[in-house]
Order: structure tokens, then sequence, then C-alpha cells
């Protein structure tokens, strides 16, 4: 890939938060992607996925959520300057807000790999929804597109365990 793409992590964010756009993506191969985030406030699902992450906090602080195999939920907290590994496949939801930066390292899916998205009843805790996506360009922001599938339906925000209406934002 030539030239070699070089990109200043804070410009590119403030021009998110300029152009009030969610994410940009700086490159992707086969072996590498990367891509600078702003957090969103609605953030609340857990991502599994296929790729390991390596997750840097350009600015702003993060709660960074996480479920062990037993279901049971914790939070790292990741401050400006901190760089975390998650391995793939560990539900994960990054919380930060919109107006700080996260630049966010995984690679390329492979054939037949799966993103799911999955999101827990505010109330209870059961298990909500899931949306799942095949990631073949990581420029179709599917984040978006898993949150667009999941408001729109007030079936798939309603818990099967004690019937919470979970709002949409
Ligand atoms: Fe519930």
């Amino acid at each position: 890939m030539l030239p070699m793409p070089v990109a200043d992590l804070m410009a590119v964010g403030d021009e998110l938060l300029r152009t009030g756009k969610r994410v940009r993506v700086l490159w992707q191969t086969d072996d590498t992607l990367a891509f600078v985030a702003r957090g969103r406030e609605y953030r609340s699902e857990f991502h599994l996925d296929p790729s390991d992450e390596v997750m840097f906090m350009i600015k702003g602080e993060m709660k960074l959520h996480y479920r062990f195999p037993d279901g049971r939920e914790d939070i790292q907290v990741l401050k400006q300057g901190e760089v975390v590994y998650t391995a793939a496949s560990v539900p994960h939801s990054p919380r930060f807000p919109p107006d700080a930066y996260l630049l966010v390292m995984e690679r390329r899916r492979r054939p037949g790999e799966v993103d799911r998205f999955q999101w827990f009843c505010p109330k209870c805790d059961g298990f909500l929804h899931e949306e799942q996506f095949v990631v073949h360009d990581y420029t179709l922001d599917p984040v978006s597109k898993a949150y667009a599938n999941f408001f729109d339906s007030e079936s798939a925000r309603t818990c099967k365990g004690c019937g919470h209406v979970m709002p949409k934002p």
C-alpha cells in the first residue's frame, strides 16, 4: 500500500467532531484495519468481534464495559493516552463521550466471519437482542447500522423476561 498512509489522530478526531461524523477509516487491508471513532452517547450494546482489537484513547476517557464467559460484567477505565488489548470474541462496549476520540485497530474479517452486537435489558440484565453483520468494508459503518435496526424495532427492545422496553435515545 504505497504511498504509506499517515494520520494525525487529533486532527482526524477534531474533523469528526466538526462534521458530526462518528468514524473515519484510516486504512484497511487484509491484515490490518484502523479507524478513529468519536464516542456515541447512546452506546449500550456489546460487540463480539471475530478479530482482536487494540484501542488507544486519543482524547478523553472511556469506560470499557466487558463481559466474562459467565455473563458477569465489569468496567475497565481507559484514560487519555492509554491503550488496551481486547481479545477476539470478548463482549465489549466502548462507552465514551462524543467529544472523546478513540483509535481502533483490528484486521479485516475473513470469509465466513460474522460480527455480533448484543443488547441486554437495562432493568434485569436479561438478553434482549442480537444483530449480526458480515463486515466486508468498515467504511459502511456497521455499528450505526446495528443501532438503526435495534432502535427501529420495539420488539427487539422489549425484554422477554421482565417486559421492560428499552427506550430509543
Ligand atoms: Fe428485563
